[in-house]
């Protein structure tokens, strides 16, 4: 579990949102809703939500508005694991250390649960009243979470993972498929919390903008090093992952130093990219070192 100080308090609001957003369990129909509430409320790290306070901290945004931004993006990132782990894509029994959203219910709920997670993250951005922005900068967080989940981002990076399978790819084209299946979600969660400041200058979006493409490349190889070094337990999803389903990974292609070395390279480059942020930049400075030194 990620252990920032500043981070709890964050943590907090965003079991809040949660609760504000989730239909309660009782409430038809309720097999739906119970699923998605096993789903979410489960234990992630929250890394994208956390980015959100974290870069809209760094330009000096009330933490209020960042709430609901902040919800929206987790949202979307649990429907992708739950349909990631359906028995057509990875086909995985544990998430989280506990069943899978279609092993704890079944498949169809599991997709309807992907579904209304997504429909109900779109629905908060244009929604919520906490969220303090002129009506233009509203539709731009739409316009970057749908781009961000879309054939063009999350949903495109899955299809070429899923097509890649057992087969062969180069290294730009296995960097190109982990900076869409991954990076373009964590690359939105850095953009809503900018998009969320009212005086950010294009200089500054531009910085955060490659701090976030540095991190969400890292964090994917850093997901694919813990996939074969990890234990099940700790990791809670099953090691080795994969390599039973013969993924092209970047410590399969490279070797596992080289994906290190990698990963060395780009918390470096997130770091640069940082260099003219004062210390309200420290939590994504955080966030960065995080990744690279996570186990789960
Ligand atoms: C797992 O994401 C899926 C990838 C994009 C690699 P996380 O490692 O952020 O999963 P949770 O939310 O903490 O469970
Ligand atoms: C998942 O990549 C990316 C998305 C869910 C969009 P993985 O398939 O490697 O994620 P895990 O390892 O199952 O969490
Ligand atoms: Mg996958
Ligand atoms: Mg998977
Ligand atoms: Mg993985």
């Amino acid at each position: 579990m990620i252990d920032i100080p500043a981070m709890q308090g964050y943590r907090s609001r965003i079991e809040a949102s949660f609760e504000r957003w989730l239909p309660g369990a009782a409430t038809h129909p309720t097999r739906l809703h119970q699923a998605m509430r096993y789903a979410v409320l489960n234990g992630g790290k929250q890394i994208r939500p956390l980015l959100v306070y974290a870069s809209g901290h760094a330009l000096d945004v009330p933490v209020e508005t960042l709430d609901d931004p902040a919800c929206a993006v987790e949202l979307i990132h649990v429907f992708s694991l739950v349909h990631d782990d359906l028995p057509a894509m990875d086909d995985d029994d544990l998430r989280r250390g506990k069943p899978t959203c279609h092993k704890a219910y079944d498949d169809a709920t599991a997709i309807l649960t992907g579904d209304a997670l997504q429909s109900l993250a779109f629905y908060i951005l244009a929604h919520s009243k906490h969220i303090d922005v002129p009506p233009r900068r509203r539709i731009q967080m739409l316009e970057a979470l749908s781009l961000a989940s879309g054939s063009r981002g999350m949903a495109g990076g899955q299809a070429i993972d899923i097509a890649s399978e057992g087969g062969q790819l180069t290294i730009p084209e296995l960097e190109d498929m982990y900076i869409h299946k991954t990076g373009t979600l964590i690359r939105a969660s850095v953009k809503l919390g900018a998009l969320s400041a009212s005086h950010a200058s294009e200089k500054q979006l531009e910085r955060l903008d490659h701090y976030a493409k540095c991190i969400g490349l890292l964090f994917q190889i850093q997901d694919d090093i813990l996939d074969i070094e990890c234990d099940t337990k700790t990791l809670g999803k099953t090691q080795g992952a994969d390599l039973a389903r013969n993924k092209p990974t970047y410590p399969a292609l490279l070797g596992m130093e080289s994906a290190k070395r990698r990963v060395r390279e780009l918390h470096e480059e997130s770091l640069d990219s940082l260099s003219r942020f004062d210390h309200r930049a420290d939590l994504l400075r955080q966030l960065s070192r995080y990744i690279i030194e996570r186990n789960n």
